[in-house]
């Protein structure tokens, strides 16, 4: 039995790439407890990525009894769930057993580069871009079920006789949560997936052709806050229902109340993702950007320009595991602040290839303007400044595609803003201020805002947006000249790195 009075807390599940978390809100949108749980990553050969589905599944269950536990409440007193996930990464299970056909393909796999490199060749670049806003690029969930079903055993037979379900995270959640009744997804999740038409709000029957996929494999399209079904009450003991979901990227736009044309995000993990709301009419990036759906409402999308780069916190990650320089992510700030401010070392962290704008997945890292007094603090500081660098070719690509109105202000989140050395350094090279929010869970706090408003306990857009609260503003401490001659010098850098790739 539901405690009607008191069920004013939501639970949002964030299904990321390395770890599934649950995280509790209360009435006034706060967190109060989570739950984290990381999971084996399998490499299978060089450039695969996959993850076990029971194990997306197991720590995802885990983690919310987990944070219910720990918030001191039970399933009754949850009023509804709101899923955000590591968006891409692509699922294919039987509609009868629920066993998937393989491992999840994860959105860092690039074994699907030849396959794009042929649709690229064929000529079909221009339709994939004009219909999803997407780059012909193994990132997207596409052509890594094209691969299944080529690779499977009888996985295409199967599918040709309906035998089997595609989805990405979200929803192959939803479809275990709900114990196989809801075989949903929604708006956000879908633009991810390079075979939905952004446009019309449709799968795309053209590209689903050219890839081989039968339309019956794919989800129902839904809003970001919409009747996402129950969970199966044997699971947490009620039911609960699932009212909100979104891509991880569009969650965190969403927690970070970006819903003015002009307002962005950026969120530092492992990697970098920045996006820009471009309000309701899609823009077509002439800049190597992404155009995607920030979020969708009422039937209505709201689009957003996305900028992707592949090295954000990993790049702190190598000072520790590759060269050893320190012991703890928290050493980076200190040392960087003892660097010689006379050397201009420039890292640029290509360690996987460049993304945007660049896309080159054969380009490797470089360091230029070493000498013999370089040393860990010079090398710290030039990882944190990389970072800062990255981002702000992000925002040139998006002024050059988008006429931002007023004063940009970058919204930030993810563990690296933790250093305000790393902030000011962001605010120093775009020029522009650049605010830490006060709640810092911003992907699993646009999840819970979607859900509880959907059903009534969390105020509107409007009120939601008021009440975003930043709790530090850097701004701009160097003037026009250091900070064109910096980024001149980063320029160069990447283009040296270009220059060495094949
Ligand atoms: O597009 C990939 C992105 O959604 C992954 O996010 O935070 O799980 O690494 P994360």
């Amino acid at each position: 039995v539901r405690r009607e009075d008191t069920v004013t807390h939501i639970l949002a599940i964030d299904q990321g790439t390395t770890s599934s978390r649950a995280i509790v809100f209360d009435g006034d949108i706060r967190p109060v407890a989570s739950a984290q749980l990381e999971f084996e990553q399998h490499f299978p050969r060089s450039g695969w990525v996959e993850h076990d589905p029971a194990d997306i599944w197991v720590t995802t269950v885990e983690t919310c009894s987990g944070a219910l536990a720990r918030a001191g409440l039970a399933a009754r007193d949850i009023s509804a769930i709101g899923i955000t996930n590591q968006r891409e990464t692509t699922l294919v299970w039987d509609k009868t057993t629920g066993e998937p056909v393989y491992n999840a393909i994860v959105w860092q796999d690039r074994r699907t580069a030849e396959i794009c490199e042929d649709l690229k060749a064929a000529g079909h670049a221009e339709l994939v871009q004009s219909t999803t806003g997407l780059l012909l690029d193994p990132y997207f969930s596409g052509t890594k079920i094209k691969w299944i079903l080529d690779n499977v055993d009888g996985a295409r037979a199967r599918a040709d006789a309906g035998e089997l379900l595609f989805g990405t995270v979200d929803s192959f959640l939803i479809w275990k949560l709900t114990g196989g009744k809801v075989h949903a997804t929604d708006a956000t999740n879908a633009a991810r997936t390079l075979i939905y038409d952004i446009h019309t709000g449709a799968w795309s029957r053209d590209i689903c052709d050219l890839l081989g996929i039968p339309m019956t494999m794919l989800p129902e399209v839904k809003d970001c806050a919409a009747d996402f079904g129950e969970t199966d009450a044997d699971l947490f003991g009620v039911a609960i229902p699932i009212r909100g979901v979104a891509g991880d990227q569009q969650a965190a736009t969403i927690g970070q109340a970006c819903f003015q044309p002009g307002m962005l995000k950026s969120t530092y993990g492992t990697g970098c993702f920045a996006l820009l709301n471009t309000g309701t009419s899609p823009v077509t990036s002439q800049n190597r950007l992404l155009t995607t759906i920030a979020y969708q409402l009422d039937g209505q999308p709201t689009y957003a320009l996305e900028g992707a780069i592949f090295i954000a916190g990993a790049v702190v990650q190598w000072l520790r595991d590759g060269l050893g320089i320190i012991r703890d992510a928290a050493e980076t700030e200190p040392l960087a602040e003892k660097a010689d401010d006379g050397q201009d070392l420039i890292l640029v962290p290509a360690f996987t290839g460049l993304g945007a704008p660049y896309w080159n997945p054969n380009a490797r890292g470089a360091v230029f303007g070493l000498s013999r007094n370089s040393g860990p603090a010079e090398m710290s500081k030039a990882a944190l400044e990389s970072v800062g660098f990255q981002t702000r070719d992000l925002l040139e690509a998006m002024h050059a595609d988008f006429d931002f109105s007023g004063d940009t202000v970058l919204r930030v989140d993810g563990g690296m803003t933790a250093s305000g050395w790393a902030m000011q350094f962001l605010s120093d090279i775009l020029g522009a201020p650049v605010d830490r929010p006060v709640v810092a869970e911003s992907t699993a706090k646009g999840a819970a805002w979607l859900a509880g408003m959907q059903i009534g306990v969390y105020p509107d857009m409007e009120t939601f947006a008021a009440s975003w609260e930043k709790d530090t503003q850097f701004v701009p401490a160097r003037d026009e000249s250091w900070r064109e001659a910096r980024y001149e010098s980063w320029k160069k850098a990447i283009a040296a790195t270009l220059s060495m790739t094949d």
